[in-house]
C-alpha cells in the first residue's frame, strides 16, 4: 500500500509547493498524518515523514537502499562537481567523507574560534545604523568569509577580493531553477551563449575554478596551515576532487549558516525576556541556537533516492521514489517535544538531547559541518550582541520563503541597528 497525499495534477502541486511549501506540507499533514506523498512535475514521487520515529527508518537506508548523493546530483553536480561527499554514494562517498570528517569535527573547528569572532567584529563595523537594513544578506557575508578565509585558506587580499566578488554570482546563477533544472542536451547549446543564465554560470564557474586550482597548486608546494584546504592536502584525494570538495563546503555551509542566524534575529528581537539573557550566558546561548534550529530548521528536507522498496509502518515505498523527513513538521512533533510552539531553549539544557531534533539531517549522511555551523552562530550572535542594540521595525514575525532547499525569513530579517551604549557592553 502506497501513503496518501494529495489527488491534484502534480503540476498543481508543484506550484503548491512554490508558492508556499510550508503551507501546502501544513494542509498535507493536517489531511492524510504522519506520512503523505508529493508529487512533482518531472521527478519520482516523493513520500514525506514527519515523526521522529519514521524519519530514523529513512535515515537507517544509508546502511543500503537508499541514496542521498542521487537525490541530489540533478541539482547540484553542474556545481560540485562529480567528486562531492554531496552527490557520491557508497564507498566513493565514503572515501570522500572521511576525510573530511577529521577537520570539520568540534575540536578541530573550535580552533577557529577567534578568527571567526575576528571576521565578523570586521564585518558588523560595517553595518548601517539607525536605518533598517536585511541582517541575512549581512550575514551571508561573514559566512562568505569565513569559508574563504578559514576553509579555503586564502590570504592574499587580492584573491580574497576576487572570490569575494565571484562566489556569490555563481551560487547565485548556479542555483537558479532556469541552470538547476536545464535538461542535460540543452547545455551545450546554450553554454555558449554568454548573456543566458547558463552561459553565465559556466563562465564564472571557469573562473572560479582557476582561481582554486592555482590555489591548491600553490599550496601544495608550501604545506602546512590550519585552514582546511591545508588538512585536505595531506590526504590521497586529487587536485581536481579537492576542488570539489571546497565548492561543496561553499555551497553546503554559508548561506546555510547565514540563513540559520538571520532565523535567530528574527526570533530573539521578538523575545526580549530571552534576548536579555545573552550573549554572555554561553550555555543558554547554545541551547537557544539549538531552539532557533528546532523551530525554524533552515533545510526542510533530508531526501534518500531508494533503490530498494522501503517499508514505513502499514506502506511499501517503491524502488525509484525518494522518501525523506519533512524537518520542520518533526521538530513539531509533541511527542518528541512538549509545547512544541512555544520557543523553549531550557530543552537542550543539560545535556538533553532528543533524536527528534534533526536540524542537521541523520543517518550516515548527517551534515559534516554541523559543529561548524553551531560554532559560527554563537560566535557571530555573540559578536553583534555585545556590539550593537537590534531592534525589529515591524514586530510581526516574518513568514518562510522557499530558497532553495532552505527555508529563509520572507523579509530576510529586517532591523534596525544601533551603537551599545557602553553601560550595556561592560
Ligand atoms: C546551519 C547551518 C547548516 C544546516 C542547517 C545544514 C544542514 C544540512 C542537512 C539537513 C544536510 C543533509 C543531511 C542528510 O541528508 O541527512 C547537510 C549535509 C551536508 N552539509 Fe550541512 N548544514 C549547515 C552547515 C554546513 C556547513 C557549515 C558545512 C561545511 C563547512 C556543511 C556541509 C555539509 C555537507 C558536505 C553535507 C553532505 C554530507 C554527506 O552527504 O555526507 N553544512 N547539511
Amino acid at each position: 500500500m502506497l501513503p496518501p497525499g494529495p489527488k491534484l495534477p502534480a503540476s498543481l502541486q508543484t506550484t503548491w509547493f512554490m508558492a508556499d511549501a510550508p503551507g501546502a506540507f501544513e494542509s498535507y499533514h493536517r489531511k492524510y498524518g504522519p506520512i503523505f506523498t508529493v508529487r512533482y512535475s518531472g521527478f519520482p514521487p516523493e513520500v514525506y515523514v514527519t515523526t521522529a520515529e519514521l524519519a530514523e527508518q529513512v535515515f537507517r537506508t544509508d546502511q543500503g537502499g537508499g541514496h542521498a548523493g542521487a537525490a541530489r546530483r540533478d541539482f547540484l553536480e553542474h556545481m560540485v562537481g562529480a567528486h562531492s561527499v554531496l552527490t557520491l554514494d557508497g564507498d566513493p562517498w565514503w572515501r570522500h567523507r572521511k576525510t573530511l570528517n577529521p577537520p570539520l569535527r568540534a575540536k578541530q573547528v573550535a580552533g577557529y574560534h577567534d578568527d571567526i569572532a575576528a571576521i565578523a567584529a570586521e564585518k558588523i563595523a560595517t553595518w548601517p545604523l539607525d536605518r533598517p537594513f536585511p541582517l541575512r544578506d549581512r550575514m551571508q557575508e561573514i559566512t562568505l568569509e569565513i569559508i574563504i578565509r578559514l576553509i579555503f585558506g586564502v590570504t592574499d587580499a587580492g584573491r580574497v577580493d576576487r572570490l569575494r566578488e565571484l562566489l556569490p554570482g555563481l551560487i547565485e546563477t548556479g542555483g537558479s531553477m532556469q541552470v538547476a533544472m536545464l535538461p542535460e542536451r540543452l547545455r551545450g547549446p546554450l553554454g555558449r551563449v554568454p548573456f543566458l543564465p547558463y552561459g553565465r554560470f559556466l563562465r564564472l564557474r571557469a573562473e572560479v575554478d582557476a582561481l582554486l586550482f592555482d590555489e591548491i597548486r600553490r599550496r601544495r608546494a608550501a604545506p602546512g596551515g590550519t585552514d582546511v584546504l591545508g588538512r585536505l592536502l595531506e590526504t590521497e584525494l586529487g587536485d581536481q576532487e579537492i576542488r570539489d570538495e571546497l565548492i561543496t563546503m561553499l555551497i553546503a555551509g554559508h548561506e546555510t549558516t547565514a540563513t540559520g542566524l538571520a532565523w535567530a534575529f528574527e526570533r530573539l528581537l521578538r523575545m526580549p525576556d530571552i534576548l536579555r539573557r545573552l550573549p554572555d550566558d554561553e550555555p543558554y546561548l547554545d541551547a537557544v541556537v539549538k531552539e532557533v534550529l528546532r523551530v525554524r530548521p533552515v533545510v526542510y528536507e533530508a531526501p534518500r533516492l531508494l533503490d530498494a522498496p522501503l517499508r514505513l509502518g502499514e506502506y511499501e515505498i517503491p524502488a525509484g521514489w525518494y522518501a525523506g523527513p519533512y524537518i520542520p513538521l518533526v521538530h513539531r512533533d509533541p511527542a518528541a517535544f512538549p509545547a512544541p510552539g512555544e520557543f523553549r531553549p531550557e530543552r537542550f539544557l543539560e545535556g538533553h538531547q532528543s533524536r527528534a531534533w534533526m536540524p542537521f539531517g541523520g543517518g550516515r549522511r548527517f551534515c559534516v559541518g554541523a559543529q561548524l555551523a553551531l560554532l559560527e552562530m554563537r560566535v557571530i550572535i555573540r559578536e553583534v550582541l555585545s556590539r550593537l542594540e537590534l531592534t525589529a521595525p515591524d514586530q510581526a514575525p516574518e513568514g518562510r520563503r522557499l530558497k532553495n532547499v532552505t527555508l529563509a525569513p520572507a523579509k530576510l530579517t529586517r532591523v534596525t541597528a544601533r551603537a551599545r551604549t557602553p553601560a550595556r557592553t561592560t
